[in-house]
C-alpha cells in the first residue's frame, strides 16, 4: 500500500491558529510565569511555534508517553517513557499535546501531572477529534476540531514518518 497525503490545514492557518491561541495564553497569565509541558514526540512543533508566540516568562519540560502499536489506532494501553526533567509543584502548568483522540493518553498524563500538586493546571491541544473521545478530558484550548480521520504532519506521524510536513495532511491508503 501506499500513502497519499491530501492537505487538511495549510501552513499558514495552522500557524494563525497558534498565534491566537498564544495571545491567549499570554493574556490569561499576565504577570506570571507558564511552565509547557510538551507530550513527545507529536507536540514538538506545536510547542515550539506556541512557545516563541508567548510574551510572558516561559519554561519547557517534556515527556514522552507511548500507547503501544504502530498502526493507525491506539490501544489504551499507556506507557511513560521519559518522565519529567523537573518538578511541577508551585508552576503553572499548561500541557500542550498534538491531538486528542480517544483521551486515553491525556487522562493518564493528566492524573500523574496533578498529584504533583501544580500551582494550576491546564491542557491545550493543537488538534481534536471529538467523534472518538472514550474517556472524557477537560481542554481548556483546542487549535482545531477534525473529522474521524488519521491525519499526520506538524509533528505527528505515520509509521514516525511525515512529523516534518509544515501542515496538517490526512492519509489515505492507495493500492500500490
Ligand atoms: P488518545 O490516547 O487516543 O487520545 O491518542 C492520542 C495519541 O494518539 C496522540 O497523542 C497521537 O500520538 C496519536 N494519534 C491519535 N490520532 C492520530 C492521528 O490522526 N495521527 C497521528 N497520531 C494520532
Ligand atoms: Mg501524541
Amino acid at each position: 500500500m501506499r500513502e497519499i497525503i491530501s492537505t487538511l490545514i495549510g501552513e499558514k492557518e495552522v500557524e494563525a491558529r497558534i498565534q491566537e491561541m498564544a495571545d491567549a495564553i499570554s493574556a490569561e497569565y499576565a504577570g506570571k510565569q507558564v511552565h509547557l509541558i510538551g507530550i513527545l514526540k507529536g507536540s514538538i512543533f506545536f510547542v515550539c511555534e506556541l512557545a516563541k508566540r508567548l510574551t510572558i516568562p516561559v519554561t519547557l519540560d517534556f515527556m514522552s508517553v507511548s500507547s503501544y502499536g504502530a498502526g493507525t489506532k491506539s490501544s489504551g494501553i499507556v506507557k511513560i517513557s521519559k518522565d519529567l526533567d523537573e518538578p511541577v509543584e508551585g508552576k503553572n502548568v499548561i500541557i500542550v499535546e498534538d491531538i486528542l483522540d480517544s483521551g486515553r493518553t491525556l487522562s493518564y498524563v493528566s492524573g500523574i501531572i496533578q498529584d504533583r500538586k501544580p500551582e494550576s493546571f491546564k491542557i491545550i491541544t493543537l488538534l481534536d477529534k471529538p467523534e472518538r473521545r472514550v474517556v472524557p478530558v477537560d481542554i481548556a484550548m483546542t487549535g482545531f476540531e477534525i473529522p474521524d480521520k488519521f491525519v499526520v504532519g506538524y509533528g505527528l506521524d505515520y509509521a514516525q514518518r511525515y512529523r516534518n510536513l509544515p501542515y496538517i495532511g490526512v492519509v489515505e491508503f492507495g493500492e500500490e
